[in-house]
């Protein structure tokens, strides 16, 4: 059977623009975060509170932050969650100043990625992590713990699912509240995304606490987000437009599109709360700003672009 409702956890305004060349002024984004938020998606990760130098395109979230942060509940807004990423202490910091309620911490599965994105071995990034999480929890804010590279990765490989769960565990210990099973380049194929999960199962982590977020590389996204549904999985990371990657770096394209998620789940009789009609128009409208159409089928269906 399939869940009733899934949760979609937008990403394209932070894991879309990451690799964006041109700086995308910090006005556009809060826009888009604002026309998603009409669109109906309620969990919309905004920025990234990284060091600017490893992700120049996010160096705005401090003025960011505070253009939709009237969308996170305060004052009677009905409740979009707005999540950001936070690397370390330093990040945290800077997060709960502005008053995010909702953080992410990012690990590996892999110790080439965890030293290409975070200049740490895993270990030493699970044990940064640590004081970040704790201390978010004790601030009674939600925590996601990403996990990246669960089924490939670029440099090592095939990556064994052993180590997968050993930092799902690790993150759970923590405290993390909810884990995001990161197929980052995009290489995974149902058969795999089914195995992992009843693996993770296998070694105590339910099912419950866990989201799916496929990148589309292969064009497999779908699939894969249709097996982890059949397995019970409810919470879906997607970018609007399918967003994200850069066309230089082979191994990285984007997310899942959420309009094509939300085509397919409407046709599955799954509630998402998202009109795709104002979805797909915000997909356009940010295809405008950025200078060239979406890569997602369904919004150039809808679109005729
Ligand atoms: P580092 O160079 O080891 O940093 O980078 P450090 O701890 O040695 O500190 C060096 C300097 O950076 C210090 O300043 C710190 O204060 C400063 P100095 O004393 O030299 O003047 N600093 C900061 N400044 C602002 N904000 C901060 C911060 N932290 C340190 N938060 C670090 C380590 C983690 C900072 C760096 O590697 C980093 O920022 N990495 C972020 C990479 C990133 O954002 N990647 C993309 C997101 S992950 C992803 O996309 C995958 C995902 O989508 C899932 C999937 O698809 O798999 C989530
Ligand atoms: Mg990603």
């Amino acid at each position: 059977g399939l869940p009733a409702r899934v949760r979609i956890h937008e990403v394209g305004a932070r894991d879309g623009l990451q690799n964006e060349k041109a700086t995308v002024p910090t006005e556009v984004k809060a826009e888009f975060i604002r026309r998603l938020a009409g669109a109906g998606l309620t969990t919309i990760e905004a920025t990234s509170f990284v060091h600017p130098r490893w992700v120049p395109q996010l160096a705005d979230s401090e003025q960011l932050f505070p253009l939709v942060s009237d969308l996170g509940g305060d004052g009677g807004a009905p409740g979009v969650r707005l999540p950001v990423l936070v690397p370390n202490e330093r990040g945290l910091d800077r997060a709960l100043a502005l008053g995010a309620r909702h953080v992410a911490v990012f690990a590996s599965a892999t110790e080439s990625f965890a030293k290409a994105n975070l200049n740490r071995t895993v270990d030493e990034s699970l044990a940064m992590f640590e004081p970040v999480v704790s201390r978010a929890r004790a601030d009674r804010a939600h925590v996601r713990g990403y996990v990246s590279m669960c089924f490939g990765d670029p440099w090592e490989g095939a990556v064994p699912v052993h180590q997968v769960v050993r930092v799902c565990k690790a993150l759970l210990d923590m405290g993390c509240d909810e884990l995001s099973l990161g197929d980052t380049i995009g290489v995974a194929t149902p058969g795999h995304v089914q195995n992992l999960l009843a693996e993770l199962n296998e070694e105590g982590v339910p099912t419950d606490v866990l989201g799916v977020h496929f990148h589309d590389t292969y064009g497999q996204a779908l699939a894969n987000t249709l097996a982890s549904l059949q397995h019970g999985v409810t919470t879906v990371d997607a970018s609007a437009g399918g967003l994200g990657g850069c066309p230089y770096a082979k191994s990285a394209t984007g997310n899942l599109a959420t309009e094509d998620l939300v085509w397919m789940l409407q046709g599955l009789g799954v509630d998402t709360g998202v009109d795709l009609g104002r979805l797909t128009a915000t997909s356009v409208w940010m295809a405008g700003q950025l200078g060239r159409p979406s890569p997602s089928r369904t919004v150039k269906a809808l679109s005729h672009q």
